[in-house]
């Protein structure tokens, strides 16, 4: 088992070729770092890649909500808000139809406290599942593949589940696989991260869940589970969700009704983009077209710059053509006429010789 996890480990390595050529900087804390510290480093976030199953085209806040294998550029707001609604109904729908235990987690479950919605700013979906039940993922639903018709009607999407290899090992490790399992939209690579809560140490701390990023919760704050509904779909929330969410978020986040560039409508009970976002999205919209325009004008000039350099090529090599031409020719009448000199004097000598016999 443990070799074949690190073959897969491996196998999914070359994806992130370019990651690794990037020099791992010395932190601006720690100045005198000496050259083996810096190698060593180095050679941990080495390690660190190898290990990693899920890969992203990049970090940061847009490339890193995307699946790398599936990633053919950044999609639009409305396709992203398309993908996510059809995305996290076809998941709820897949797992209750295969009678598997999951509930919705983090800013998912927070969008849900406040109107059984996801947030529309969030670009993150995360849900949660137990050990068992993410063991049971790993041996009967791995890779398998679900077509669901997307909520506008208009087409078919198809979700991926995949399953992390090092859901075996429950401690957090290096941090590099502490998404269990995802559900990725095959089309553009989005995906709901999918985590599994174990009971680490049932003899020390019975009772408690963890998953690898070191949330802890206790199983009545867990269970029983209640039912609900998400984007328009069966779903459940762990018991003490407001516990939790308060946890995790702090009161301010079940509170405050500006986040994000977007201001809660209490009449709407929707999260409604406020005007000055939307001046700041359309101010960022001009700027990167004229980033982009720029761009065009200086490809088109290259392009003319280029296409000149071998208008001029082309008539210098016609007139070195022309020039060998007639040196070939030159050459050719000197021969020429050499020749025809000679043939005169021969035709003369022999005339001479003619006269002296006569
Ligand atoms: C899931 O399938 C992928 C692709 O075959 C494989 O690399 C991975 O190890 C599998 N996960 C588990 C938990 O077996």
């Amino acid at each position: 088992m443990k070799f074949a996890t690190c073959a897969a480990a491996l196998a999914s390595l070359s994806l992130f070729a370019s990651t690794l050529a990037a020099p791992v900087a010395a932190s601006p804390e720690k100045p005198q770092q000496t050259k083996e510290e810096v190698e060593a480093e180095r050679q941990k976030a080495l390690a660190r890649q190898r290990n990693k199953y899920f890969h992203e085209p990049g970090g940061g806040h847009q490339l890193g909500h995307y699946d790398a294998r599936f990633f053919h550029g950044i999609v639009s707001d409305q396709e992203r808000h398309e993908t996510q609604l059809t995305m996290i109904r076809a998941y709820l729908d897949y797992f209750r139809e295969n009678d598997l235990d999951t509930w919705l987690a983090h800013g998912t479950l927070l969008g849900w406290w406040w109107n059984g919605k996801r947030l529309p700013w969030d670009w993150d979906m995360d849900t949660q599942v137990s050990g068992a039940t993410l063991h049971h993922l790993g041996q009967a639903h791995n890779q398998t593949r679900t077509k669901y018709l997307s909520t506008d009607g208009q087409r078919e999407r198809e979700f991926l589940l995949d399953v992390n290899p090092w859901i075996w090992e429950r401690e957090r490790g290096d941090g590099a696989n502490i998404i269990d399992a995802r559900w990725i939209d095959t089309s553009n690579g989005l995906f709901i991260d999918i985590t599994g809560l174990s009971e680490t140490h049932p003899d020390t701390n019975p009772g408690v869940w963890v998953c690898k990023n070191y949330h802890r919760y206790a199983t009545s704050d867990l269970y029983p589970m209640r039912e609900t509904l998400f984007e328009g779909a069966i779903a459940k929330v762990p018991y003490a969700y407001d516990k939790i969410l308060v946890q995790e978020y702090k009161e301010k986040a079940l509170v405050v009704t500006d986040f994000e560039g977007h201001a809660w409508n209490m009449n709407q009970k929707e999260w409604i983009k406020t005007q000055a976002q939307i001046d700041k999205e359309a101010k960022e919209a001009k700027e990167q077209a004229a980033r982009e325009a720029a761009e065009e004008e200086k490809k088109k000039k290259d392009t003319e710059m280029k296409r000149q350099a071998a208008e001029i090529k082309k008539l210098e090599d016609e007139e070195k053509r022309q020039l060998s031409q007639k040196k070939y020719d030159d050459a050719q009448e000197k021969k020429r006429q050499e020749a025809e000199a000679k043939r005169n004097q021969a035709e003369e000598e022999e005339e001479e010789v003619q006269q002296e016999e006569e």
